[in-house]
């Protein structure tokens, strides 16, 4: 069986390969990305080359692809501040990656990394708690672009292109290293920069609220959606994987609690006024009785979080 993952340099792609690697029926994962997968296997196929051009996305998909998990994505900043890269990676390349798997022609499971920035706030300044009951109404050309990309998987699931599933993605901690353009980057950087010792400057209050959750739940969520029988997921194959409600405060007291006996950095406060309004309209939690149902994982605490975090760098 041969898997490719896209974006597999990135944050949760490296977590996505190394689990991959680890199973015993995968025989081969096309690791693909504009960067290399730092990974080594012999059952890796690292391949370089830019999604957004059309003839490498089309070629790394054939017969022998059984499973798509494609992650690569401008993410949210980066997709707003450039609408014509954020639609070529993150629509036209995915557009092209399921023509691909048409021209291949046998239907192969599809799993697509979507975002809760598929949904917003109001303008009414009430918190927004997502339920499956909330209608999608994306505030960046990022959550607009993941939008698109899910209601093209439904049909091309539909018409029996693919076995689709796009995951809705809550803010994912805890990026060990650099931060990409995700306007969410100060969840993870509360965490990995008072475990490291280094003082933080966060650019939000301190009651601003995200909807997390961590790295390993989500690759088991990826892989939790690809085993499960498709007649299971339904006409609507878009599901909101829960996130706990947790303010920059409480990521704090979490890594306190947790990581005793680190020497932990600073942190002291300083809020954008645009990133704090942007901020301000993002999900608070998500709860999703379609997705618990089917058993999709989620963390019971914030210290859960903070713990897999702390195996990872200090094993
Ligand atoms: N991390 C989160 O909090 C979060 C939340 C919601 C959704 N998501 C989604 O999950 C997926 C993975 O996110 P991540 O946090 O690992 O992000 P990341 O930025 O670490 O990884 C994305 C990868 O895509 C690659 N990429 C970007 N443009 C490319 C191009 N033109 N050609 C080839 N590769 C390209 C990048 O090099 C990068 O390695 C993304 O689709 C993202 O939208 C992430």
């Amino acid at each position: 069986m041969h898997v490719l993952v896209t974006g597999a340099a990135g944050f949760i792609g490296q977590a996505l390969v190394q689990a991959l690697l680890q199973r015993n029926d995968v025989a081969r994962v096309i690791a693909t990305d504009q960067v290399a997968c730092p990974l080594q296997s012999p059952k890796l196929d690292i391949r370089i080359g830019d999604l957004s051009d059309p003839a490498v996305a089309h070629a790394l998909i054939d017969t022998q692809t059984a499973t798509v998990f494609h992650l690569a994505s401008l993410v949210s900043g980066g997709a707003e501040a450039n609408h014509v890269q954020g639609m070529r990676i993150n629509f036209d390349a995915t557009r092209v990656l399921l023509d691909a798997a048409r021209a291949a022609g046998h239907c192969p499971h599809f799993l697509f990394a979507s975002s809760i920035a598929v949904y917003r706030a109001d303008d009414s300044g009430a918190k927004l708690f997502v339920t499956d009951a909330t209608v999608p109404a994306p505030r960046l050309s990022y959550g607009a672009q993941k939008l698109m990309c899910e209601i093209l998987i439904n049909d091309l699931t539909r018409r029996g292109v693919v076995h689709g599933v796009s995951l809705r993605l809550p803010t994912v901690m805890v990026r060990a290293g650099l931060a990409n353009t995700a306007i969410s980057g100060w969840t993870s950087a509360i965490v990995r920069e008072a475990v490291a010792g280094r003082d933080y400057v966060c650019p939000v209050a301190p009651y601003t609220t995200m909807a997390c959750i961590s790295v390993g739940r989500v690759v088991d969520a990826f892989l939790h959606a690809w085993s499960l029988p498709p007649a299971s997921l339904g006409i609507d194959r878009a599901y909101v994987l829960e996130g706990l409600p947790a303010t920059a405060q409480e990521i704090r007291a979490a890594v306190e609690r947790v990581a005793h006996g680190h020497v932990l950095g600073g942190l002291r406060f300083e809020p954008d006024a645009q990133m704090q309004s942007v901020m301000d309209q993002v999900a608070q939690s998500t709860v999703s009785v379609r997705a618990r149902r089917l058993g999709f994982p989620c963390n019971p605490d914030l210290d859960d979080i903070v713990r897999e975090y702390l195996s990872i760098v200090t094993p």
